[in-house]
């Protein structure tokens, strides 16, 4: 029989991406979009599938918008995508962020209690939940230590999930996801706004690229392998919470580095702190600097995953690395640049 599973957050990164694993499995894709007069399915029509899925409007603050989607279908998986996921926006948008990123997943969950409670739920947890890191590596068993309105709501999210789980008997897991990245990633994050940017600079379409703390360390990897982790998640015999990562770090600015060399751009970085810069050494122009408009009032300095839960659950493993993501970037920023 096939499988109906609902995607909040279809238009974003990983809804995308999931979308299209889930429809190579034969799956039926019911994707939740919320209404806006901007509304872009640019991720889906770059990979071929907005005509394969079928869309669904859905607020993810509006109960009453959820419990008629599960209503009118009987989905036997829900993975909830769908979130307000930009941290340094969760500052200026506290309550909004709680809503839309926390108290959302409650909603889900007691619709999937009251209406289907045989549906399996995936809630999309985040290694930002980690925040001032209270062990330098961070598995499932780490203590959360959260630095923003955003990871509060996701700490939030994450517990829900395992209340439902173990009082209710709900198969309801959390993926706790390290950051991953793609060329289908959102301008703003830090990764995508650095190829686009430099694409644009070599294009001559923007003279210097502003950026905040280049000092800060992520485990990125790569969102297309990501959500095969969150698909197989759904698929276990016992319902268990994950990490998923690299298990390497690197910070913003060995990300530049590694996309200049791409780019072939021979640069060299000058000055410190709110001066430090980066030249062209062919013209001597400044092409990076630093604006601290980008700061955020508080950081989440370094992340390190520990996936060897899920290495050996799951059988999943990251194959690739960071050299080879900045390129997969790269050959698509410049295949679409326009
Ligand atoms: P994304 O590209 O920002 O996508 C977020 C999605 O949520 C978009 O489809 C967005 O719709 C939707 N959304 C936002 N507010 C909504 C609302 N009020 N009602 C309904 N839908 C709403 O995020 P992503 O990178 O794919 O991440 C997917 C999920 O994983 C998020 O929950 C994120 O917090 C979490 N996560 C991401 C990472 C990562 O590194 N990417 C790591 C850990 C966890 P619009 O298109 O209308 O904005
Ligand atoms: N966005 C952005 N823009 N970040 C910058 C900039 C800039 O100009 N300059 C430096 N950074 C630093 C941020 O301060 C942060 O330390 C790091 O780059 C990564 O920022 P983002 O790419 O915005 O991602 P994030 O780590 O805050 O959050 C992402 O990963 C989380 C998982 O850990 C998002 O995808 C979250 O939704 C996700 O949960």
């Amino acid at each position: 029989m096939k499988k109906t599973a609902l995607i909040t957050g279809i238009s974003g990164q990983d809804g995308a991406y999931l979308a299209k694993l889930l429809l190579n499995k034969n799956y039926k894709v019911i994707g939740s979009d919320r209404r806006s007069s901007r509304a872009s399915l640019w991720r889906l029509k770059r990979l071929g599938i907005e005509k394969k899925v079928i869309m669904e409007e859905l607020e993810l603050s509006e109960l009453y918008d959820i419990k008629r989607l599960v209503q009118k279908y009987k989905f036997n998986e829900i993975y909830n995508l769908g979130a307000q996921s930009f941290v340094k926006s969760s500052f200026n948008s506290p309550l909004y962020t709680s809503n839309v990123t926390g108290t959302s997943v409650l909603k889900i969950l007691e619709t999937i209690r009251e209406i289907n409670p045989k549906t399996k739920f995936y809630q999309a947890s985040s290694s930002e939940m980690y925040g001032k890191v209270v062990e330098k590596i961070q598995n499932e068993n780490t203590n959360f230590n959260p630095q923003s309105p955003y990871a509060i709501a996701k700490v939030f999210g994450h517990y829900t999930t395992k209340l439902y789980r173990e009082s209710y008997n709900i198969f309801a897991v959390s993926g706790i996801l390290f950051n991953h990245e793609s060329p289908l990633r959102g301008e703003e994050f830090v990764t995508r706004k650095i190829t686009l940017g430099l694409v644009k600079i070599i294009k001559g379409d923007l003279k210097c690229l502003e950026l905040g703390n280049i000092y800060a360390k992520r485990d990125w990897g790569y969102a297309k392998e990501y959500v095969e982790a969150i698909w197989k998640m759904l698929q276990q015999k016992k319902p268990e919470d994950f990490v998923i990562s690299t298990g390497k770090t690197f910070s913003v600015k060995q990300f530049i580095n590694e996309t200049l060399k791409f780019l072939k751009i021979n640069g060299k970085w000058i000055g410190k702190g709110l001066n430090e810069r980066l030249i062209n050494k062919r013209n001597g122009k400044t092409i990076i600097k630093i604006n601290p408009k980008f700061f955020r009032p508080a950081e989440v300095d370094i992340l390190i995953g520990d996936s060897s839960k899920a290495h050996k659950v799951l059988k999943w493993k990251p194959r690739v690395k960071l050299k080879e993501l900045v390129k997969i970037m790269l050959e698509s920023e410049l295949k679409f640049y326009n």
